[in-house]
């Protein structure tokens, strides 16, 4: 007899129970919370390329759009620069690089850069990751924040080593970069 009142008395309980979720589910409409995390699968993604940065000749892929001269202090670019999987011009392109820098520094040569990093190949394309730092650019290797991403990079955060592995004298430099980010 008592097992059967307590049986009564647990269902009365988990009804009600689920009567006031019920209800709350219904006070919030305007937003849902979900903690997918706890079952999505966290990782990191490692991603090696060259960035061709070209400011000489007639087809530059970063122009001045501000700044008293090319190469002083408070010079800004608008860049849209192809990323290779290989050093060489001729390389395979895998993405772009679209965005702003601007020389920022006044004690050393050293770059703001704002930049998307646009994917067009394989796994990736279609995705983003966004980077956001400090380029101090006669340093060897660089490393740069990133800040974010989309697509197969939603939620991304990581950082970018940078090291110069060309120049010339116009300005015109390859870059190798290593990025690693943590995305789901
Ligand atoms: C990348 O995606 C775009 C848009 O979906 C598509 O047009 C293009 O062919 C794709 N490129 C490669 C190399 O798969
Ligand atoms: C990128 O990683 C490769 C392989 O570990 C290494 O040889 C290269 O020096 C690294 N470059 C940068 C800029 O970190």
């Amino acid at each position: 007899m008592a097992s059967a009142l307590t049986y009564l008395y647990n269902i009365i309980l988990v009804s009600s129970a689920c009567f006031i979720l019920l209800i709350n589910g219904e006070d919030s409409d305007w937003f849902s919370e979900t903690k997918v995390f706890e079952k999505m699968e966290e990782k990191v993604t490692h991603l090696h390329f060259y960035f061709h940065d070209t400011i000489s000749g007639d087809k530059p892929t970063a122009i001045q759009i501000a700044g008293p001269k090319a190469g002083g202090f408070g010079d800004t670019m608008i860049a849209d620069e192809p990323l290779t999987e290989g050093p060489e011009a001729t390389s395979k392109i895998i993405g772009r690089a679209q965005g702003m820098y601007a020389l920022s520094g006044q004690q050393e040569v050293g770059l703001i850069m704002v930049l998307s990093y646009a994917f067009m190949e394989g796994k990736y394309n279609g995705s983003t990751l966004s980077l956001l730092g400090r380029n101090p650019i006669f340093h060897p290797v660089r490393e740069m924040p990133i800040v974010g991403g989309s697509g197969l990079f939603r939620f991304a955060r990581g950082y970018a080593l940078a090291k110069t592995v060309w120049f010339n004298n116009l300005g015109d430099a390859v870059v190798e970069y290593n990025v690693t980010v943590i995305h789901y």
